[in-house]
């Protein structure tokens, strides 16, 4: 298949359509590179650069390369800022998609993988399913479910069939078979918990901010479940494979078990062999206490399941890229 994969110079979008290569897909990428970077596009990958809100320009990728499918990891993506800045999330990831779907749909482009996020719930003290309270804490979690909401329309008006993953915190880094990094994080800003403690022993911080130590959770700091990008990677060959035979599907991604943020800074701790000091600071706007998915239906339904669920695996991987590209791509 023909996919268009759209922010796919970012950091999942980039190690996913490594994973459709392998699959045996061809690959466009589409991307304004306003958080992505040339360097992560796999080799020999057609490149165009563009951004979502820019219907002539998405019109002209769709004639140019005639995809079969799409897989939409574009977006604003800081929870933190879009609660200080919501007009240009709400403008960026919501206009943007909706005019990537009527583009999908003048070019009758019925396929499409969609990455939606955690952020989408309400949150609970146990796993997630995908039938729990929806109740976003963030305007940009809003811009999700918007989305998830518009893609069900666009299916029963225009028959587009989609997959939304719901991805709980995406962490690690791609490595090649002798354990180089090949992509990473390179969040700018970074706010992400992994790559930011991280910094510490990179030299490039003093410490690691905790937002908030007074959480209701058993050390008082946020719980969230952290799962592997190439385990993202490879759930978005299933679901893509998926749309032949189902129109719509919704599915959380994680490894069902969460940790808390003392507890990843411990894992990087024994990864780097640094001590990371750590500074208590006030909660942030937009940040649930506990997020843990259970990823059981789409391991029932479409057989995936990680293949690196362990975080000291996971840090370790990030700790290989940010050691090997301590500046990013
Ligand atoms: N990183 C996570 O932990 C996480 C968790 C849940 C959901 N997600 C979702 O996964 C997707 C990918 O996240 P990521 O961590 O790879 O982020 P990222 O910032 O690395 O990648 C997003 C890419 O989209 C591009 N982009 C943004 N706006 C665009 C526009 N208007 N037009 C064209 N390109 C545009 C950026 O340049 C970037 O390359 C996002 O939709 C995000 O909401 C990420």
């Amino acid at each position: 298949m023909k996919i268009l994969v759209i922010g796919g110079a970012g950091y999942i979008g980039s190690a996913t359509s490594a994973y459709f290569i392998a699959a045996g897909h061809k690959v466009i990428i589409y991307d304004n590179l306003s958080h992505g970077y040339r360097d992560a596009i796999p080799p020999d990958v057609p490149f165009v650069q563009g951004d979502i809100c820019d219907r002539a320009a998405l019109d002209a990728a769709f004639s140019a390369h005639q995809p079969d499918a799409v897989a939409h990891f574009a977006a604003l993506i800081e929870a933190g800022e879009s609660m200080t800045n919501p007009g240009i999330f709400f403008h960026n990831n919501v206009v943007g998609a909706i005019t990537l779907l009527d583009v999908m749909t003048q070019h009758n482009v019925k396929r499409m993988v969609f990455s939606s996020t955690a952020a989408v719930y309400a949150g609970k003290d146990a796993p997630l399913s995908e039938d729990d309270p929806i109740g976003p804490a963030s305007v940009y979690g809003e811009t999700k479910l918007m989305i998830e909401r518009t893609l069900r329309w666009y299916h029963r008006v225009h028959g587009l069939h989609y997959c939304a993953l719901r991805y709980f915190n995406a962490a690690g880094a791609m490595l090649d078979g002798a354990g180089q990094a090949l992509r990473g994080e390179a969040h700018q800003p970074e706010s992400h918990l992994i790559p930011l403690t991280l910094q510490v022993p990179l030299g490039k911080r003093e410490s690691i901010s905790l937002f908030g130590a007074d959480y209701p959770t058993p050390d008082g700091t946020c719980i969230r479940d952290y799962i592997h990008i190439e385990d993202l990677a490879s759930a978005h060959v299933s679901a893509l494979d998926a749309l032949d035979t189902h129109e719509e599907m919704i599915y959380n991604l994680g490894n069902g078990r969460g940790y808390s943020n003392r507890e990843v800074i411990d894992v990087a701790r024994q990864v780097t062999g640094h001590q990371i000091p750590v500074v208590e600071t006030d909660r942030r706007p937009g940040d649930a206490p506990i997020l843990v998915a259970s990823a059981e239906k789409i391991n029932r339904e479409l057989g995936w399941r990680p293949n690196h669920p362990d975080l000291r695996d996971i840090i370790a991987s990030a700790w290989a890229w940010h050691k090997s590209h301590p500046d990013g791509y």
